[in-house]
């Protein structure tokens, strides 16, 4: 079986659905259950023998080492982790508790499990830890896109401790030989996303007939991925990738915030029409910058396309088409992440400025 943490998360989540439709082997999925972490997303497999969640924090030693112990995992997937920006910048410390201290802690459990194994189950374990472009910072409109030899150079706090998580995973490698892989991997966007990322934020903004805040001038430019296809090369790498290597992923879709606001307006015009014909733009806003706003990210993923034979599927028309489908005909799921710590949350983010 895999052990999979923060499984009950956007990308985590997509993964172990994704993982169980075409497979058979048994997931352990471990998450905190955050305030990003949804257990209604995990309800279709409520009676699948082959899931089981545990509720656990991956800064808890004791709780790490008895999951190894427990279900023997042949491989770790490790998604836990605060995700968004701008909490990063209201409240870094969450974010060097779980990024830092938590993929330290499931690393020391993991290497005093792989010490106790030997021969061939030695040698195929594996530890896939799931990072982000952001470590490698900001690039000008002209600079070459990110590659797996791009210096680090972080600029949120958020960025910073996974920056600091990958260093981590790779000096495990190189002192205790653990077979570390690292993915790098550009914005996701797809189902069961936490609407307080641009995409979903964007469309439950939309129909709820809210204002859509654009940071800034709207230029920043972000490289999108459909989740399906991260999962997807995620998959590969486990399987294919090797030992104590980094993989960029990316969808090569650069597109400026602008241009994506306008896009989801365009296809919620098409697909829900605004009562009264009036266009969904209608509704952008152009706010207060995020402080250190990266200007542009873009992936070069030709590596993971030589090595190991990965590409999307999707283009940033049909993922955003498919995305758009899914928020319209999952009312509840919205209904049911929309209520509660999350209202609170963007009273406090998106007040107005006095
Ligand atoms: P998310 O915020 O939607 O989910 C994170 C999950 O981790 C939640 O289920 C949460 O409950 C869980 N979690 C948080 N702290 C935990 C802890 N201490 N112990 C156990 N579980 C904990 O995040 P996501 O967007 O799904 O991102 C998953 C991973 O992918 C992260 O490591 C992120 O850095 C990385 N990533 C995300 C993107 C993106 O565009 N979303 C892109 C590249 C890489
Ligand atoms: O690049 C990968 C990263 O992508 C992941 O590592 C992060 O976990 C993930 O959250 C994402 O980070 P971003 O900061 O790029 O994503 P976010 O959706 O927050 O913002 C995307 C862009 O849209 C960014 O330039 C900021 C802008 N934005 C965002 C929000 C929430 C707005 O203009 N308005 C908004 O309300």
């Amino acid at each position: 079986m895999i052990l999979v943490t923060g499984g009950a998360g956007f990308i985590g989540a997509n993964f172990v659905l994704d993982w169980l439709r075409d497979g058979d082997e048994p997931v352990v999925n471990a998450d905190k259950l955050t305030y990003a972490g949804n257990a209604e997303t995990l309800a279709p497999l409520s009676s699948d023998e082959r899931h089981v969640f545990v509720r656990e924090d991956i800064c808890d030693r004791a709780a790490m080492d008895a999951l190894f112990s427990t279900y023997k995992p042949r491989a770790v997937v490790h998604f836990a982790a605060e995700s968004h920006v701008d909490r990063s910048i209201h409240g870094p410390g969450e974010f060097v508790q779980t990024n830092v201290v938590g993929t330290f802690t499931l690393l020391e459990a993991a290497r005093a499990y792989w010490g106790t194994l030997s021969g061939a189950e030695r040698d195929a374990f594996r530890f896939l830890h799931v990072s982000t472009d952001e470590v490698f910072g900001s690039l000008g409109p002209a600079d070459a896109a990110f590659s797996e030899v791009t210096a680090y150079a972080p600029n949120s706090p958020y960025s910073a401790s996974k920056a600091a998580s990958d260093h981590f995973v790779r000096a495990y490698h190189h002192t205790y030989g653990l077979p570390t892989l690292t993915t790098n991997c550009s914005n996701n966007y797809g189902p069961y996303q936490f609407p307080e990322k641009l995409i979903p934020l964007t469309l439950i903004n939309a129909l709820a007939g809210k204002r859509l805040p654009v940071y800034g001038d709207g230029s920043n430019v972000r490289d999108w991925l459909y989740v399906g296809d991260h999962c997807a090369a995620i998959r590969t790498v486990l399987a294919r990738g090797t030992p104590g290597e980094t993989y960029n992923i990316g969808g090569w879709n650069e597109k400026k915030n602008i241009e994506v606001v306008r896009t989801l307006c365009a296809l919620l015009d098409e697909l829900r029409p605004a009562a009264g014909g009036a266009r969904y733009e209608s509704q952008i806003e152009f706010v207060k910058d995020r402080p250190g706003h990266d200007q542009r990210y873009a992936i070069d993923a030709t590596k993971i396309e030589r090595e190991l034979g990965w590409r999307p599927a999707e283009t940033f028309e049909t993922g955003l088409r498919k995305t758009v489908q899914w928020y319209l005909d999952h009312a509840a799921w919205v209904q049911g992440v929309t209520s509660g710590s999350y209202r609170h949350w963007i009273e406090k983010h998106y007040a107005p400025q006095s």
